[in-house]
């Protein structure tokens, strides 16, 4: 199926990357928010993000003024379901999620293909609440989207062979590289990823480490980019404890139990990056350990 135009529900964090790449691959864009508040700060984000690309000569600034074009933002989801391709970049609410499902359900066309960008739940259970399981799939891209290569693709159980392949040539389309994962709790990346930031929670919490010393060891002594706790922050720690809870819940087995520390910090509103505080605080000029 030949894939023109996408539909993008939520403006967030996720929605706005996930905008950015399909305009700047040419795609015609809609993006859907509750808020149009939420909806020009995603525009606002993107034209910072690509203005960064012009700025350093990876992009000329006629294709940033031509993708900035293909975007349109709009609170109808009945424009919505016009589009060939559509993503939900929602909350990770399973209702929440499950109701704009429905909402949109009456607007859908024909052959239009339904995504989820969830990063943890059943995309069967997902599917199964709409008119068109065998359209359907998860659509995982990772944060942040327009530096992060990957998108995990994952089939739930009625999903058929064309809407499969039709999102694995959109992902090399969009210059990305694909994997497919099984539709069991939290697919393959944060299976792994969330287990990890979860234990360095409770190497903070059983006082084996400082934020530092663990986000330093993690950085310096594994290479990776940003320390566990760092990481959380910048994912939201409502995210990680949400995720957590669904591999809790789904693989009924103590070792993905959610620290109790991580719990506090989400029962605090200290979410991370977004809300300025989380394992460290934002508020200054640079970040400094909350603890
Ligand atoms: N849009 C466009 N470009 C961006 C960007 C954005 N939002 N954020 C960063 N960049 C670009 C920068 O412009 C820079 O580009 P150049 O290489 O061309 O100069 C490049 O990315 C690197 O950025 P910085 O120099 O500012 O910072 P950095 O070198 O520290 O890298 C990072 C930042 C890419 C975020 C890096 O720290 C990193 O890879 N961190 C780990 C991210 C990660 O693990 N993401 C997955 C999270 S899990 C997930 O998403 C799944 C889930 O469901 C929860």
């Amino acid at each position: 199926m030949d894939i023109r135009s996408v539909g993008i529900i939520g403006a967030g964090q996720m929605g706005n990357g996930i905008a950015h790449v399909f305009a700047l691959a040419g795609y015609d864009v809609v993006i859907n928010d509750v808020s149009e508040e939420a909806m020009n700060k995603a525009l606002d984000t993107i034209t910072g993000n690509i203005g960064r690309q012009v700025a350093k000569g990876k992009l000329s600034q006629a294709e940033q003024d031509a993708a900035m074009a293909r975007i349109r933002t709009t609170t109808d989801l009945v424009e919505i379901g016009q589009t060939d391709l559509v993503i939900e970049a929602a909350t990770e609410n399973e209702s929440i999620k499950h109701k704009i499902f429905e909402s949109l359900a009456p607007h859908l066309g024909e052959n239009t293909i339904l995504t989820s960008n969830t990063s943890s739940i059943s995309i069967t259970r997902l599917a199964a609440a709409t008119d068109r399981p065998e359209k359907f799939m998860g659509f995982h891209f990772m944060n942040p989207v327009p530096v992060m290569q990957l998108v995990e693709l994952i089939r739930g159980i009625a999903t058929d062979d064309e809407t499969y392949q039709t999102l694995k040539q959109v992902v090399a389309d969009l210059g990305k590289t694909s994997a497919s994962a099984e539709d069991f709790p939290a697919f393959i990346v944060n299976r792994i990823l969330m287990p990890m930031i979860n234990e360095a929670v409770y190497t903070l919490y059983e006082g084996v480490g400082t934020v530092e010393s663990i986000d330093t060891s993690l950085k310096l002594g594994a290479n990776h980019p940003m320390g566990p706790l760092e990481l959380a922050d910048f994912i939201g720690l409502d995210t990680c404890l949400a995720i957590m809870n669904v591999l809790h819940d789904g693989l009924a087995d103590t070792k993905y139990r959610p620290c109790p520390l991580l719990v506090k910090y989400v029962e605090a509103g200290w979410l991370g990056r977004k809300t300025k505080r989380g394992f460290y605080d934002y508020r200054g000029e640079t970040p400094v350990p909350t603890r």
